[in-house]
């Protein structure tokens, strides 16, 4: 039967002004279960229902929106590019928009040959990498060297390339029969220590690691490393220890294998610099960016290749990287993007950045009187804040509570919005939020988002009972929606 789509406004929303998962309506969504919100506008930090209630994005979406919502410049910008032109497939052409933002990128880089490669988002931009490392390797004369090394922990995307890559079990357990069987090894997670070291013991060794999984796979079998310099979704805010990268580097260098920074997340001033890994005095081969270059105003991601990548591809071998997709490179993701890079340097923002990061990490610390709390951590506005069911042997909940799911309903409930998340622990257990919010925030804002944030961890602290947490925990954790 034929509905008119009148009547589809009035299915979705519940009295709570939620869309839920009744399938009264046409809408396939994340979580066809799950429960959401229908946003009707944003402005600044904060985006409103269709009955006007005000929510503070707490997390930019999932540290998109750097730049908040409603910006107008960069709305003008895009109208004023949309107008002049707004495709040209890149087949046959380029337009003056994407030669200016490689530009601009290339310069953050310590690589004055650096060249910048456009998709339209996070996976896009992770796959490509991983076909770049794969080009690059077969043009340097080395065919045999396909797989990329991942950490245990870590989120890459949700293509086939980019889940192959992809630690977090939870992520990948059904779709494991399309998967490439890539080797990972164990993430450097200071609260979790994979070698089990006090931190006053710690010599680094899950830095080793790399080097033994390089030697154990065969060398000549290794594309490339991917890492996260700071994590995102899958343990927002764990940061390496500071000689980490320096050493995987080196690892990576001695046996040809090119180093991919997947700064998806923490790139464009997350974390308080430009790119992550500039926090270990690192340059990486390739870097996947993407989320705060356009701030969400457009799709869009770069893969920036250090100059040495593109002139192999490029001289040696074919000469020719057989890739593409038919919306990368639009003239209007580039035109938001370079007004993005004007704000930011105008206005300062990376350095705002990371003085709020500070801020922020040191009210949250509040939370601490709350037992479920076991962690915060973070770097920038990066920050992510773990759930445990015993503080002192740090057991994470059982997955089937859905504890981070819970934080998010009562944040939602207080009007401020966090981006839930599991599996740190085995792949499945382990909760955690990702607090991640929009450069612009002010320091008063930073209050009310932490001042809501305990109001609800206090809440779900009330219904989560910890004693019956550790039992079920005992008897194994099972496998629920994550976010
Ligand atoms: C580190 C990292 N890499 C890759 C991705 C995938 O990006 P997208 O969701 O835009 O495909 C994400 C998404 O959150 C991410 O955080």
């Amino acid at each position: 039967m034929k509905r008119d789509p009148g009547d589809l406004r009035m299915i979705p929303t519940s009295p709570a002004g939620r869309l839920d998962g009744s399938g009264n309506h046409h809408y396939f969504p994340r979580h066809p279960r799950g429960q959401y919100v229908v946003i009707a506008h944003a402005e600044g930090v904060y985006l409103y229902d269709e009955e006007g209630r005000q929510i503070l994005d707490g997390a930019s979406g999932a540290a998109v929106a750097c730049l908040g919502h409603g910006n107008r410049r960069l709305i003008e910008r895009m109208k004023a590019q949309a107008a002049s032109v707004a495709f040209a497939h890149t087949s046959t052409f380029v337009t003056r928009p994407l030669l200016d933002l490689a530009s601009r990128i290339a310069r953050y880089t310590a690589d004055p040959a650096a060249h910048v490669y456009f998709v339209s988002g996070g996976s896009e931009a992770t796959e490509t990498a991983l076909k770049i490392a794969r080009t690059y390797q077969v043009a340097a004369g080395h065919p045999d060297r396909y797989a990329v090394i991942s950490r245990a922990i870590s989120y890459h995307g949700a293509t086939m390339g980019a889940l192959s890559m992809t630690g977090v079990l939870k992520r990948r357990h059904i779709y494991e029969p399309l998967l490439s069987q890539f080797p990972r090894v164990a993430t450097c997670y200071c609260y979790r220590c994979p070698v089990g070291r006090d931190p006053d013991w710690c010599k680094v060794e899950c830095a080793d690691e790399v080097e033994r999984a390089i030697l154990a796979h065969n060398p000549d079998r290794i594309a490339g490393f991917i890492v996260e310099p700071v994590i995102g979704s899958s343990a927002p805010g764990v940061t390496a220890h500071e000689d980490y990268m320096a050493r995987v580097a080196a690892a990576c260098r001695r046996h040809g294998v090119l180093l991919i920074a997947d700064e998806v997340m923490s790139g464009v001033g997350r974390t308080g610099r430009f790119f992550a890994m500039e926090h270990y005095g690192v340059t990486p081969d390739i870097i996947a960016i993407s989320k705060g270059i356009s701030s969400g105003y457009f799709p869009l991601a770069a893969v920036i290749v250090s100059g040495h990548v593109f002139d192999t591809v490029r001289r040696a071998g074919s000469g020719e990287f057989v890739h593409g997709f038919t919306y990368a490179g639009s003239p209007i993701g580039a035109a938001v993007g370079l007004e993005v890079l004007d704000i930011l340097e105008e206005e300062q923002l990376v350095a705002r950045v990371a003085r709020l990061g500070d801020l922020l990490l040191d009210r949250l610390q509040t939370l601490r009187s709350c037992a479920m709390v076991g962690d915060i951590r973070g770097k920038g506005l990066l920050v992510g804040v773990e759930f445990v069911a015993d503080r002192a042997t740090r057991q994470p909940f059982p997955a089937p509570m859905g504890v981070a799911t819970r934080v998010l309903q009562a944040c939602l409930a207080e009007g401020l919005a966090v981006y839930p998340g599991g599996g740190s622990v085995n792949g499945l257990s382990g909760d955690h939020i990702m607090i991640a919010p929009p450069y612009i925030i002010t320091e008063a804002q930073i209050e009310e988002l932490v001042a809501k944030l305990a109001r609800a961890v206090e809440k779900v602290q009330a219904q989560v009972d910890p004693a019956l947490a550790i039992a079920a925990a005992v008897e194994g954790p099972a496998i629920v929606e994550g976010s």
